[in-house]
């Protein structure tokens, strides 16, 4: 037997009603802030990076919710929309701060000259967007959130480069210092906002709320960890799991059972040493307690399937 309520591999095409997908696979995206259920001394860190300043550094395996706090300090704080910074080995600071659209402003020069334009007038804001960390350094009542996601990716220098700004809390556009207009005015990340800048600088008024994440898949300098407020992610308990089951699918108590061994299954798993993420669980109790569920024999493989450990594809 199999599971099959969709794709058959038989070819023959058919209409399918995939069902309500799982609540955090609902797009667009919502955000998780009430889901979210902090590993204890969790509220601590955040707190303690709030009250000094400091960026907080999340490790913590894959799946263990370092993404996510921000969210709900976010919301809970009332600090706006989250920015983020998705780090890869590519990224560089200056990509964080703005974007420069040298070559769009030149054709756009191109396309004023012919048409006799007076070439004094092109403008240059259009082609300055402010970066994620940009757009947090700008002056404001309140802090900003912004996510550093995966700083453990980047390039060697760009920690130590960060946090050179983050200690300064200032930077200059270039671009916009040499401009003949003292203020311009340039798009912030994310939104549409418009920030107006005096001669290309950007000088922060409140420290934003940081929150760099790492898998741990490389140490920093002591420099570097000195200055963030630390926290790492704790293995999760029956306990907490529980909690994050409940907060994101309504589980009826015919189901109560089956979860039960599922997370205790999941826990022990983990205490043995294997890599497993909590997401995977929610999908394995998702997939268990959906209308489309599978039935008991064909239940155990594709929960096999789902909870394959992640130490390997
Ligand atoms: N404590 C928790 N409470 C509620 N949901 C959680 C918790 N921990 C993890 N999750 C859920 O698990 C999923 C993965 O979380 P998230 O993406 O934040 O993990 P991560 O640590 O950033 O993982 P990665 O290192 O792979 O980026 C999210 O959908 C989140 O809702
Ligand atoms: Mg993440």
């Amino acid at each position: 037997m199999t599971w099959q309520p969709f794709y058959v591999g038989d070819g023959t095409p058919r209409d399918v009603d995939l069902g309500e997908p799982p609540p955090w696979r609902r797009f667009p995206r919502q955000s998780l802030h009430r889901e979210f259920q902090p590993p204890p001394g969790l509220v601590e860190a955040v707190n303690a990076a709030l009250a000094l300043r400091r960026p907080l550094l999340l490790t913590g395996a894959p799946g263990s919710g370092k993404s996510t706090v921000i969210e709900q300090v976010a919301q809970e704080l009332k600090l706006g929309r989250t920015l983020r910074w998705h780090i890869t080995s590519r990224s560089t600071l200056t990509d964080a701060l703005y974007h420069y659209d040298a070559l769009g402003r030149i054709h756009a020069q191109r396309l004023e000259g012919g048409r006799g334009a007076d070439a004094g007038a092109d403008d240059i804001a259009p082609f300055v967007r402010l970066g994620p960390l940009g757009t947090a350094l700008l002056p404001g009542e309140r802090p900003r959130a912004l996510l550093v996601d995966e700083i453990d990716k980047s390039d060697l220098d760009l920690p130590s480069d960060l946090l050179d700004v983050l200690e300064r809390g200032e930077f200059e556009i270039p671009e916009l210092a040499r401009y003949r207009e003292d203020v311009v005015h340039v798009r912030e990340a994310a939104e549409n906002t418009l920030a107006a800048l005096e001669k290309g600088r950007v000088r922060c008024t409140v420290f934003p709320f940081l929150v760099l994440t790492s898998n741990g898949e490389r140490d920093f300098p002591a420099a570097f960890l000195r200055r963030c407020v630390r926290y790492t992610m704790p293995q999760p308990t029956v306990a907490t799991l529980h909690r994050v089951v409940a907060a994101h699918l309504r589980v009826d108590e015919a189901q109560a059972g089956a979860v039960d061994t599922l997370v205790t299954a999941f826990v022990e798993r983990l205490e043995a040493g294997e890599s497993l993420a909590v997401d995977q669980l929610l999908n394995a109790v998702h997939v268990l307690t959906a209308q489309e569920a599978p039935a008991e024999d064909d239940a155990r493989s594709v929960l096999e399937l789902i909870l394959r450990g992640l130490t390997h594809a």
